[in-house]
This record gives structure tokens, C-alpha cells and sequence, in this order.
């Protein structure tokens, strides 16, 4: 590894500024946990994260819950004109688990439109779960159009184009440790 890779995993030259620092977010997920411990008392949960974007809140969310707590995955697209969601979803990696009976939590990085999210619900809703709930890091304000009860929120942010803590632009970011607005001259540029 040279040294330049070592040292500078980033430049915070390509951001407008942070969204949600390291420490926010690791004390949001300290609360979000605590909840959900509270919550789902004397129950076993499926966390079910949505690829590849949900893999950091998955694993700082999971490692603040029992052990007893299980975790698949799903990699799901949407078809849509350009960059908005159209709420037709395909599902490119479906989930080992049978739902029959579970707990399930779906785990997210972020809800924008909150379709992909409306079609999960009722998706795995249909499978035979017990109860299906959300636990979504970041909000943008467009999602409050879409009827989704998201039972656990991190943050409300403003609708800018963020990376970092799993978010991508065309796959580069996603492991910043904190969520960050990127330039838009890092993406016009090319
Ligand atoms: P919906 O259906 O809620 O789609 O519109 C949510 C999905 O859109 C992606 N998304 C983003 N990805 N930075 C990203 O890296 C963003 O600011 C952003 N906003 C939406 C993401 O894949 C999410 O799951
Ligand atoms: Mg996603």
C-alpha cells in the first residue's frame, strides 16, 4: 500500500460540505439500537439490508443489537427514467430467509422518493412476516409524498446528492465515515 493511499482515503476538496459527521452518526445509532432493543424485547429480529448502499448502517446498527439477531440481503433495482425511481422494482439478489413468522427489519441508507422502499414493504409484507418495520438512516424530504411508515429515522437532510457511509457516486465514497454533499463539479466533470 503506498503511502499516499494510506494517508489520504480522501480529499475533502470534492465536498460541499458534511452532512452528518462520525460521531452523529455513531450516537444515532447508539439511540436507534437502544429503541430497538426496546421494542422488539423477548422477540428475534431478521434484519434485512437493502445492497450495497445499507452495508455500513448494517453493521454498526447490527454489532449495537443481541446477538441473537440475523441478517440477510437483498439487491433490488429500479426502473426509471434517468435518476428518479419509478416504484417498478426488480430484484437482482433475493433473500436466503423464509420470512414465515419473522420479525423483519428492513435496514436502508437513505429513502429520496421512498418508492423502492413502498414496493420492499409490500413485497416482503406478503411473504408471511409477522411484522415488517424500517429503520432508515437518512431522509430527503421528497419521501414524506409516499405513504411509508418508517418506524426508526437517523436524519432529515436537505434533498443535495450525498456519499459517503455507504452512498456512492458511481461506486467512489462509500467508505467515508461520514455523509458528505458532493461538488457538483466532481460529477459534471468527466
Ligand atoms: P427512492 O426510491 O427512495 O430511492 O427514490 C432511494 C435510493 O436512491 C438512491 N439515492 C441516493 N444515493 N446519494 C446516493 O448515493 C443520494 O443522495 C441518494 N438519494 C437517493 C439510493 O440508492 C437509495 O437507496
Ligand atoms: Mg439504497
Amino acid at each position: 500500500m503506498s503511502p499516499d493511499f494510506a494517508h489520504a482515503a480522501f480529499s475533502m476538496d470534492d465536498f460541499t460540505s458534511v452532512a452528518v459527521t462520525e460521531q452523529q452518526i455513531s450516537d444515532k445509532l447508539d439511540q436507534i439500537a437502544a429503541q430497538i432493543r426496546e421494542d422488539y424485547e423477548g422477540k428475534e429480529v431478521l434484519l434485512v439490508g437493502v445492497l450495497k448502499g445499507a452495508v455500513m448502517v448494517m453493521a454498526d446498527l447490527a454489532r449495537r443489537l443481541p446477538p441473537s439477531v440475523e441478517m440477510d440481503w437483498m439487491a433490488v433495482s429500479s426502473y426509471g427514467s434517468g435518476t428518479k425511481s419509478s416504484g417498478v422494482v426488480r430484484i437482482l439478489k433475493d433473500l436466503d430467509a423464509d420470512l414465515t413468522g419473522r420479525h423483519v427489519l428492513i435496514v436502508e441508507d437513505i429513502i429520496d422518493t421512498g418508492m423502492t422502499l413502498s414496493w420492499l414493504l409490500g413485497n416482503l409484507r406478503s411473504r408471511g412476516a409477522e411484522s415488517v418495520e424500517v429503520a432508515a438512516l437518512l431522509r430527503k424530504p421528497d419521501a414524506v409524498q409516499v405513504e411509508i411508515s418508517v418506524r426508526y429515522v437517523g436524519f432529515d437532510i436537505p434533498s443535495d446528492f450525498v456519499v459517503g457511509y455507504g452512498l456512492d457516486w458511481a461506486e467512489k465514497y462509500r467508505t467515508l465515515p461520514f455523509v458528505a454533499v458532493l461538488k457538483p463539479s466532481v460529477y459534471s466533470e468527466d
